[in-house]
């Protein structure tokens, strides 16, 4: 195993009913007015807007409502959040909903406590210092971003898709109640499931070292979301299902998986961002187009961990095959295998290069991820 350092520094409250605890959690931390940060029509529908805003009352917490969230969240709205946290000086970020509230809330929380300009931060030409304490009650399992540091935003005038990440932005305390994700579409719940793979296998296959113990809580977390997914498909109120694809989705990206595996790079996610940063696409579907073809394009660079992963996952003993079964499982589920089933022509490609490019560039990659092989890579998901 290589040296590593592992700090998660979120409480986390699971199981039935648990988002009636926000108020009373929120004022044994001190905390006395919060930014509601949520999305569109989602969390009303399902009626945990009442029972939050129940909650809080009930606990004489105030709180400024910032909704209208949108998939792949952006910056001008994000903007707009920072400016309502300043303006009435909530001492909390209390973000309700899936991964893309949960980020948006974050980045408000960075901004609420600093002068500079946000996006700087993206662009890692500034360092985040500090952030407002972040709190969640997660509605949509799939991103992690529930248990970790990390914050992903659109800047829809430049249509790049870029993430930060820091200590600061951990929440403090995420609620998480299976049975919030009962609603969730069948097919958000595919592109889920590919994203929490996808978390998994980003390190899984680009490990320097690939420890058996963190191969086996790979594989296990990798089998148990196949598993899962397939219940909840048939039975969506499947509350055992629900419960452990969801604690499998946040282990997926706590950082659990990477401890010890030395290497560890994000190449998917990095061509995921740039289709979703160009086409608005849900990020799950961006991920099930990129990564059969990623694999294709990488599979001889760690040719015992793809082996691995055909065997474990599929028990077959060919690597294309376990490629090939891990891409029909996606269309199986529902999730898009190639840029034509979104409506993407070859010769867009070019954009997408140049987009993915400005991302390698940002993370340090650039030397290994050039927009030839990019192109390559693209070329494979046609
Ligand atoms: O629009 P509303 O009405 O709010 O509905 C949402 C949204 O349309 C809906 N939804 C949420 N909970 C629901 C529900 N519908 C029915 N029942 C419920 N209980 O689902 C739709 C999608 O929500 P979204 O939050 O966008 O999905 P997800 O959780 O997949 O988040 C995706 C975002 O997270 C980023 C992605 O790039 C993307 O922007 N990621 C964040 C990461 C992190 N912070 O660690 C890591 C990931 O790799 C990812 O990049
Ligand atoms: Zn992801």
């Amino acid at each position: 195993m290589e040296n590593f350092e592992f700090y998660v520094p979120t409480k986390i409250v699971f199981g039935k009913k648990t988002e009636e605890k926000i108020g009373e959690i929120l004022k044994k931390d001190g905390i006395k007015k919060v930014l509601l940060v949520y999305g569109r029509e989602a969390i009303k529908k399902i009626g945990v807007y009442d029972r939050v805003v129940n909650s809080l009352k009930g606990a004489g917490i105030e709180f400024v409502e910032h909704s209208g969230v949108k998939p792949n969240p952006v910056l001008s709205h994000t903007r707009e959040g920072i400016k309502k946290a300043k303006e009435h000086q909530v001492s909390a970020v209390l973000a309700v909903g899936g991964g893309s509230v949960i980020d948006e809330g974050k980045v408000i929380a960075i901004g609420a406590k600093t002068e500079k300009d946000i996006w700087k931060f993206f662009k890692r030409e500034e360092v985040i210092e500090d952030a407002l304490p972040i709190y969640t009650i997660l509605t949509l399992a799939a991103t992690g971003s529930e248990m970790n540091g990390f914050a992903v935003i659109t800047n829809e005038e430049t249509k790049e898709k870029l993430n930060i990440s820091s200590v600061y932005i951990f929440p403090r305390v995420s609620i998480l109640n299976p049975e919030l994700t009962y609603t969730v579409s069948p097919q958000y719940q595919a592109y889920a499931a590919v994203d929490a793979i996808a978390h998994i296998i980003e390190f899984y296959f680009t490990c320097k070292v690939c420890p058996n113990l963190q191969n086996r809580i790979a594989e296990s977390l990798i089998k148990n979301i196949i598993e899962t997914t397939e219940i909840i498909l048939k039975e969506p109120n499947n509350y055992q299902a629900r419960a452990e694809f969801m604690w499998a989705a946040t282990l997926a990206l706590n950082g659990l998986t990477r401890t010890g595996v030395g290497g560890g790079l994000f190449p998917n996610h990095m061509i995921a961002h740039a289709l979703g940063g160009i086409y608005d696409l849900p990020h799950g579907a961006c991920l099930s187009i990129v990564i059969p073809a990623w694999m294709d394009w990488y599979k001889d660079k760690n040719r015992v961990q793809f082996e691995r992963f055909a065997k474990e996952i599929f028990g077959v003993s060919t690597v294309d095959k376990g490629i090939e079964m891990f891409k029909n499982w996606f269309s199986k589920i529902g999730a898009p295998v190639s840029l034509k089933e979104v409506n993407i022509e070859e010769s867009e490609i070019p954009t997408i290069v140049e987009n993915a490019y400005n991302i390698a560039k940002i993370w340090k990659i650039e030397n290994i991820y050039t927009k030839e092989i990019l192109e390559d890579i693209l070329k494979r998901a046609v």
